[in-house]
């Protein structure tokens, strides 16, 4: 199997979000049960909408890197195209203390998140807000009750790219940082993910079954690097 050579990088910026879900995002998750609940027709679906569906992506992209909250990791081969992406959302219960302690009290907010104004034409809006339901409770369910928790929220490998080592980069990073604060993990995965985050230490603790595949919730419980 060719190896490729990435580095990986923690900046972002709203002009990646564009290339990060053409090349990254909507072809890694075009077989995961909750692409496959918003876009049912993803198969018979022309290059128009499936263009519309990578503009709406890329929206949501840009919307996630102005949240001071959100941490990324992009990995990019040699010629800088975007081959990986993560990202995940620190959850503190008490975030005004935090933030004064680190100094960020008087920083100016950043942007304000824009609320979503359109959809995809081919979306199915039904299925998505009940999958979407489905999911935020069983989240809630197991974080409740903890505090100091690092959630998992974008993890992508083109798929040309995978199965050479870059998700398993991504993680060790994530990973280290998490230890470094002491940090609980969770993550709703595809059964993608599964093996990865079993092997990083998570535990399934619950599971949304869909028509389309089950969505695993995983736990990795605190520890000190
Ligand atoms: C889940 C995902 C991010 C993993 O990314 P990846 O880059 O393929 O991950 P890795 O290469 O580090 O590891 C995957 C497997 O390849 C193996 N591998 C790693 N380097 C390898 C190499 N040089 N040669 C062969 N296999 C290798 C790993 O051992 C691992 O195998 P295992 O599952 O049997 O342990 C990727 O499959 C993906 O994007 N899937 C679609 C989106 C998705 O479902 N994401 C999860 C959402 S929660």
């Amino acid at each position: 199997m060719p190896q490729i050579s990435f580095n990986l990088s923690s900046k972002v910026d709203v002009s990646d979000a564009e290339n990060i879900a053409r090349y990254v995002q909507v072809p890694a998750m075009q077989n995961g049960p909750l692409y496959r609940t918003m876009f049912p027709l993803s198969d018979t679906i022309t290059e128009t909408q499936r263009d519309e569906i990578i503009r709406w992506y890329a929206d949501m992209l840009e919307d996630a890197f102005q949240d001071r909250w959100e941490s990324f990791l992009k990995a990019r081969s040699i010629d800088g195209t975007p081959v990986g992406f993560c990202g995940w959302t620190v959850i503190e219960r008490n975030r005004e203390q935090v933030e004064a302690n680190n100094g960020q009290a008087n920083e100016p907010p950043k942007k304000e998140k824009r609320k979503k104004t359109w959809i995809p034409e081919v979306i199915d809006i039904d299925g998505w807000s009940a999958l979407s339901r489905a999911l935020r409770m069983e989240r809630d369910r197991v974080l409740k009750n903890l505090d100091n928790i690092c959630r998992l929220t974008f993890m992508a490998v083109n798929p040309k790219y995978q199965r050479q080592g870059i998700g398993s980069a991504m993680m060790q990073r994530i990973c280290e940082e998490i230890d470094q604060h002491g940090r609980y993990a969770y993550v709703l995965a595809a059964p993608d993910g599964v093996r990865l985050y079993t092997k990083f230490g998570f535990e399934i603790v619950g599971r949304v079954e869909t028509p389309q595949g089950i969505i695993t919730s995983m736990l990795r419980q605190q520890r000190q690097s």
